[in-house]
């Protein structure tokens, strides 16, 4: 049930965020980037173009906000990247998608 409360809480979210992509806080953001996502991603800027794992930096360029929400919260194919749900906020969902688009220009 938790679960279940847990994840509908996300999709909620994920609705009432879609068009405030840019309000996250950017230093937030890399802090929960090294401790979360740093062991499989390179989260730095200019991060080479790689592909499995994609680097934050290559990922800022090919991907819409909205769907790097929607993969951070919902990996779906991939049996690698955890699932983040759980104990992903809002203010936490804003501030990983505010840095990882900080790197466009990196
Ligand atoms: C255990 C390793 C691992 C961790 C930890 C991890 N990822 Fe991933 N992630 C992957 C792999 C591998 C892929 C690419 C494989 C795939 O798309 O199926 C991926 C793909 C992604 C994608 C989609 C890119 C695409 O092209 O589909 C996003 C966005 C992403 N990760 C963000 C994050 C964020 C943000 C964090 C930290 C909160 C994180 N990841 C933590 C392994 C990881």
């Amino acid at each position: 049930m938790v679960r279940f409360v847990s994840a509908l809480a996300a999709v909620m979210c994920l609705t009432s965020v879609a068009h405030a992509q840019d309000s996250g806080d950017v230093g937030l953001g890399k802090s929960l980037a090294e401790a979360n996502c740093s062991q499989c991603h390179n989260i730095a800027p200019g991060g080479a173009f790689k592909l499995f794992p994609p680097s934050f930096k290559a990922i800022a360029i090919y991907m819409d906000p909205d769907i790097i929400r929607m993969r951070i919260l919902n990996p779906g194919h991939s049996v690698l990247m955890p699932e983040f749900h759980e104990y992903m906020m809002k203010a936490n969902l804003d501030a990983l998608v505010a840095y990882i688009r900080s790197l466009e220009n990196s």
